[in-house]
């Protein structure tokens, strides 16, 4: 056995490996040598399934052990499962051998193989979270532009007040207080018709949109989406099992084809309709009739994402699709993530009056009550008008940097190619099919630049969705002109090299500057 799992170390022969020296470091004592020994090799197979252990008598005679200090390493590896001791002795059991490769502790092996669910295999990487704080990154907001302060003295308020019972389990549904207060500030400031025991606090938006598929929807159903859309959607229902069905979008957003409704009949409906993601187009009200009565007689759900309809900067607010009409259909979804900061993991969905009420019994098995402190508290930033106030500040700020994006985009690119900037915190950029996207963006990364490339977005990409999504949230208004400028020389730069290729000049997407 010594040959498969080595000497143990004794104090006296750590001292000696040293010369003598003090201040040698302690081996650990030799039980405990012993029972990481013999794990290891019954891990690693030097050990497999089924061989029989010395008995402890042999074992601690071979290691220069006391019989006991066996035993007890014995009775620990059958207590975790490693050996199985009954009257023939101690064997090494079954499960270990499945775990191991020959002559490598597990750390050493391979990536294991693993059969990961279907629906897992469908999503593909195309983003790093490292350059989300580069510029032009959409959806991230002025971080350095949050009042910390205000923020800081609602959470200490919060815990003055509320611990430590805020430290147990909440309501499933979220603080009432914070239902309460998101419903007041919705019914004002987007028109939603709400009562504080409608709406849901989720972790974020995609929360939201996960509990609608698990509430409203069976494996297999159909769920539309916009085409280009929003990729969370999409995860949210491949994630339950349901095919979606692309829906083209136009200048008035989500555009459903006729036929759809008959050949395709939907169960949910993702919608952003005050500022579709990523084209930036307002669902007409003419449609956003339209699928309210559809879905009505369809018995389809429509869920209203308005992940940034508070920062509109054109016109006059357009209220919200849930609030056109009494009862709707509608499952409206809201986030945080850009109206505080998307660290915080706050969103919500407002059930429709008539089921809230039934929704109740799942919600408690689907749902916990966490984060309490900073429901409270965000309770208190909405009450006291801190968030009010920010978003106002916000709407500024944001509205100056478009200004600032539209001027540098209108230096260096062709002319009526800019797409969506009524709300929110990005423009879309249509680029010519000569010129690809995703390799724009690739470049601009590699120059610490953080676009998007529209055809992402798209489940048919094609030349429609060649652009770019630009965000300006995150970018002071004096470092969009020289970042736009550097989008303009990789752009050229790929023009050049194309038309190098092909022997051919096209019409540019830069201006001849
Ligand atoms: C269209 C859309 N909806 C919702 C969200 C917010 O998601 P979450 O609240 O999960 O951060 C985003 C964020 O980028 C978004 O782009």
């Amino acid at each position: 056995m010594i040959e498969i799992i080595g000497p143990l170390i004794r104090s006296a022969d750590a001292a000696s490996l040293n010369g003598g020296s003090g201040g040698v470091e302690k081996p650990p004592p030799l039980q405990k040598q012993l029972i990481e020994r013999l794990q290891q090799a019954i891990l690693a197979g030097r050990l497999p399934a089924g061989s029989l252990l010395p008995s402890s008598r042999l074992l601690a005679a071979e290691m220069g052990v006391s019989r006991n200090t066996v035993v007890i390493a014995y009775e620990h590896l059958a207590a975790v499962g490693y050996v199985i001791a009954d009257q023939q002795g101690t064997r090494v059991s079954p499960l270990s051998s499945a775990t191991a490769r020959d002559g490598e502790t597990p750390s050493q092996s391979a990536a294991p193989e693993i059969a990961y669910a279907a629906r897992v295999g469908q999503f593909a990487a195309t983003r790093t979270h490292a350059c989300n704080t580069f510029p032009l990154t959409p959806g991230t907001p002025a971080l350095d532009r949050f009042p910390l302060t205000a923020w800081r003295r609602a959470l200490e308020r919060s815990m003055e007040h509320a611990l430590p019972v805020a430290l147990g389990y909440g309501e499933p549904a979220g603080e009432p207080a914070l239902r309460d207060a998101i419903a007041a500030h919705l019914r004002m400031a987007r028109g939603v018709r709400c009562e504080g025991a409608q709406v849901v606090i989720t972790e974020g938006a995609q929360e939201a949109l996960n509990l609608c598929v698990r509430l409203f929807t069976n494996p297999g159903d159909t769920a539309w989406v916009e085409d280009p859309g929003y990729r969370g959607a999409k995860a949210a229902f491949n994630l339950g099992d349901l095919r979606t069905l692309p829906i083209p979008v136009d200048s008035e957003g989500m555009a459903a084809p006729p036929g759809a409704w008959l050949a395709h009949p939907p169960k949910l409906i993702y919608t952003s309709p005050a500022h579709q993601y990523p084209t930036g187009a307002v669902l007409s009200v003419a449609r956003r009739l339209a699928l309210i009565a559809q879905a009505r007689r369809s018995g389809a759900w429509l869920i209203e994402d308005d992940y940034d309809g508070e920062f509109r900067h054109t016109g006059e607010p357009i209220a919200s699709m849930q609030g056109l009409v009494d009862d709707a259909p509608v499952l409206y979804v809201g986030s945080f993530s850009k109206t505080m900061f998307p660290a915080l993991r706050i969103g919500f969905v407002v059930l429709p009056r008539a089921i809230a009420g039934h929704t109740a019994v799942a919600l408690q098995e689907m749902l916990r009550g966490g984060h309490r402190l900073e429901q409270l508290a965000l309770a208190r930033f909405i009450e006291s008008g801190e968030f009010g106030r920010h978003l106002g500040r916000m709407r500024r700020l944001y509205r100056e940097r478009q200004q600032a994006l539209r001027d540098a985009l209108g230096a260096h690119f062709a002319p009526g190619q800019i797409l969506g900037g009524d709300c929110g915190m990005h423009l879309t950029l249509r680029l010519p099919p000569a010129l690809n996207d995703r390799i724009l963006v690739e470049r601009a990364r590699a120059e610490g630049l953080n676009p998007r490339a529209l055809s992402s977005f798209a489940l048919h990409p094609d030349a429609a969705t060649n652009g770019l999504v630009i965000g300006y949230g995150n970018t002071a208004a004096e470092r969009l002109a020289p970042a736009i400028q550097t989008l303009a020389a990789l752009a050229r730069d790929i023009e050049g090299t194309n038309a190098n290729a092909k022997g051919t000049s096209r019409a540019p997407a830069t201006e001849p500057r």
